[in-house]
This record gives C-alpha cells, sequence and structure tokens, in this order.
C-alpha cells in the first residue's frame, strides 16, 4: 500500500510546509512523537486537529535523552507503519530528521529547565529531561507551530515543557491529551512492547495501586499510609524496583501531605527490564 503521509527530514522543510498553512490561515498542530506509535499517541493527533487545521506529527528517537544504560538501541522503530497511523488519523505531514540533522558537528547548546527535572524521574534518570527540553525547544522552534500536544502520562515532562515553552516566549501553546490506557487500565506506551505475557499481567500492580491508593487517601487515610500500603501492592507484584510512588503538587511536582486542588499521584517502577511510569489525578 502506498503511504498517503508526506514526509520531510529537514527544520527548514518543516517551517516552510508549517508556514504555508499559516499563509492560507489554517492553524497548524505539532505532535512530537519518537514513534513506535500506538493509540495514546494517535489520540494526540485528533487532539491537535481539535485546536488546528493541520497536524504535523514528528518522530525522533532522542539520543540525547537516553542515559548510558537505557534502551536507545532497542527502542522499537517503525516509521513505514507510524506513517501509515498518522495518515489514518488525519495527520498531513511527518517530520521525520535523522540524528546528524538535528545534532550536526559542533552542536553545543543545551536547554535545562532548573527544579522540576530533578524530581521523580529525573532522580533516576538524571540528564533525561535536559535532552527532552532540548529536543523539544528544537522542534518548537523549527515547526514555529500554534500548538503542540503532550501526552499526560509523561506529566513531569509535560510540566517541564510548558515551563521552559513560557521561560523561552516559545509562541506555541502546549497543551495535554489524557492517558489513553488499554481495556485492563495498563497506559498505553511504546514499551509496553518489550513485557512478556506474564509481567504485562504483573504490571497492571502499578494502575492498581495508583487507584487503591487515592480511594485511601479520599477516604481519609493519612497519605504516608496510603503510600506505602501501594508500595507494598506494587512490590509484591513483583516489580523489581519502584522508582517512587508519591503524591505532589501537579505543577511544581513537590510532594504534599495531603491530597489539594491539582495534586497528582505519581508511579513509576521496573518489571523485569522495562521501566514503566503512571499518574492519575487526586
Ligand atoms: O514523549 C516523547 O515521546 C518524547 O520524550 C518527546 C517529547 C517526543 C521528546 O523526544
Amino acid at each position: 500500500m502506498t503511504n498517503p503521509l508526506a514526509v520531510v527530514r529537514t527544520p527548514d522543510a518543516l517551517r516552510a510546509a508549517v508556514r504555508a498553512w499559516q499563509a492560507q490561515g489554517k492553524r497548524v498542530a505539532l505532535v512530537p512523537t519518537m514513534g513506535a506509535l500506538h493509540a495514546g499517541h494517535l489520540a494526540l493527533v485528533t487532539k491537535g486537529l481539535t485546536l488546528a487545521d493541520v497536524a504535523v506529527a514528528s518522530i525522533f528517537v532522542n539520543p540525547k535523552q537516553f542515559g548510558p544504560n537505557e534502551d536507545l538501541e532497542r527502542y522499537p522503530r517503525d516509521e513505514a507503519g507510524d506513517a501509515l497511523k498518522l495518515a489514518g488519523v488525519g495527520c498531513s505531514l511527518l517530520y521525520a530528521p535523522d540524528v546528524a540533522t538535528m545534532y550536526p558537528p559542533g552542536f553545543a547548546s543545551f536547554v535545562r529547565v532548573a527544579g522540576v527535572p530533578d524530581l521523580l524521574c529525573g532522580r533516576v534518570r538524571p540528564g533525561h529531561f535536559d535532552g527532552v527540553a532540548t529536543v523539544v525547544a528544537k522542534l518548537l522552534c523549527a515547526a514555529q507551530a500554534d500548538v503542540a500536544v503532550f501526552g499526560e502520562k509523561d506529566w513531569q515532562q509535560l510540566a517541564i515543557i510548558r515551563r521552559m515553552a513560557a521561560d523561552l516566549d516559545i509562541g506555541t501553546a502546549i497543551h495535554g491529551c489524557s492517558i489513553v490506557r488499554d481495556h485492563d487500565g495498563l497506559a498505553l506506551s511504546s514499551r509496553n512492547a518489550y513485557l512478556s505475557a506474564d509481567e504485562r499481567q504483573r504490571a497492571l500492580a502499578l494502575p492498581q495501586a495508583l487507584i487503591a491508593t487515592r480511594a485511601a487517601i479520599i477516604g481519609g487515610m493519612p497519605v504516608a499510609a496510603a503510600l506505602a500500603a501501594g508500595e507494598r501492592t506494587i512490590k509484591s507484584a513483583g516489580f523489581v524496583r519502584l522508582d517512587y510512588l508519591e503524591l505532589v503538587d501537579g505543577e511544581t511536582l513537590h510532594s504534599v501531605a495531603r491530597p489539594a486542588p491539582g495534586a497528582r499521584l505519581m508511579g513509576a517502577g521496573v518489571i523485569g527490564t522495562t521501566r514503566l511510569i503512571d499518574n492519575i489525578a487526586i
């Protein structure tokens, strides 16, 4: 089957395409991704099309956001399959630069947001959010789209991108999109592809612990006791590492001792060799 989706591979070609739409009075939504697209990513495109007239997606597996012992090499890649999925939900253009285009010899600039990147995932993935902020700044500057849409599963990433876009006067409005979950509650993630059937089953302890912890907190249990019970649930399901289960302020991501408007329950851990993250509103 012929791929109906146009693909550009340089920032100049991306900007020219976006400007041409904007010159016709159309608003453009950018959906940055690392590919291996699932229904969660496609929901970002669909949301983009509620906010703008045209959706553009990018696929770039960004080496600068992977640590030395992380899964950069094995990260799933399927540009042709992804392009078909994007076309199927009405995306008009794919930006798929290579590493040399994004980071040519002599590349020397980094974007670092202070504060939030050091918390939660940042404690176990040092430098990860500098890589995210750098690549997202590049994508936003290259596209100069009207809006950009990011998934709320990566709540901390979304908070950092909002901060960066505001601080750097990037004129693109940043929007979050609700988490898309599988039928049994597991948040969709490209990394779910790494899970064996057994791990996939046991991974459900993460969303289940979030829901049970939220119910306990809302029911009046002290936050520390509710979190401890949630941690036990996750560990007893066979997670080899629990990075955190925390109740945080949804904007600053600092731990809070009591549920307050905007609070978020955040969890992350490793099952088998796969690191999963999830969060829910309180
Ligand atoms: O969420 C992702 O897929 C990535 O972190 C992003 C925002 C595309 C930056 O590489």
